[in-house]
């Protein structure tokens, strides 16, 4: 997958997954600024849709190619997984900052694979598909959404967090007065809950 590796001799790394319409680029400065020391690896979705890169295919906004979406899931993790060995670095210290379509497909990740991503900060993510829990047992999730986001309603997002805690992951829920874009404040409370990342001590 086309991707920025930024190898800072951490041990620790955040994967960055953009949203639709995004690159391998436009989370760098986000990535840099919460976790200023972690190794950072953006990657690029493998499907492009009118022009738009994203990481599986939809049928419509909201829905979702489910067969795409399996396919996808697969094929980054174990992208992920090659590039960590590759690299050297600790398979045991990965942590994931998703935006929109990749906050879903990082979700749809946790649900296949338990405990891979450690910790993951999901912005304005979605329930990516239905699926039988799998038990995870150190994983925590920030979750943060807008509450007028027009594309994700607070059913949504209060539907994902019941999914992640019955995965027995733990969430905290972070509810910006924002929409569906970004806001500065969010940024510092990010930053904060990742300083308090088991990821950090050894
Ligand atoms: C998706 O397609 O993953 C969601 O609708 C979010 C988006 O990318 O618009």
């Amino acid at each position: 997958m086309i991707h920025i590796l930024r190898n800072n001799n951490a041990r620790r790394t955040l994967v960055l997954l953009h949203g639709t319409g995004g690159d391998e680029h436009d989370l760098v400065p986000i990535g840099s600024m919460v976790d200023p020391e972690a190794n950072l690896l953006s990657v690029r979705g493998n499907i492009i849709e009118n022009g738009m890169n994203r990481f599986f295919k939809r049928t419509a906004p909201g829905v979702f190619d489910l067969d795409s979406l399996v396919e996808e899931t697969h094929t980054l993790h174990d992208f992920i997984v090659d590039v960590i060995s590759r690299e050297g670095l600790d398979h045991d210290k990965i942590a994931v900052l998703g935006y929109s379509n990749g906050a879903n497909i990082a979700t749809s990740v946790m649900m296949f694979y338990p405990d891979f991503f450690k910790e993951a900060v999901l912005l304005r993510p979605m329930v990516p598909l239905d699926r039988d829990p799998v038990r995870h047992e150190e994983t925590r999730v920030l979750v943060s959404s807008g509450n007028h986001d027009p594309i994700v309603s607070r059913e949504e997002t209060s539907a994902l967090i019941r999914k992640l805690e019955t995965m027995n992951i733990q969430v905290t829920h972070l509810d910006n007065d924002a929409g569906h874009q970004l806001v500065k404040r969010e940024l510092d409370d990010i930053r904060n809950w990742l300083r308090e990342s088991r990821l950090r001590s050894n």
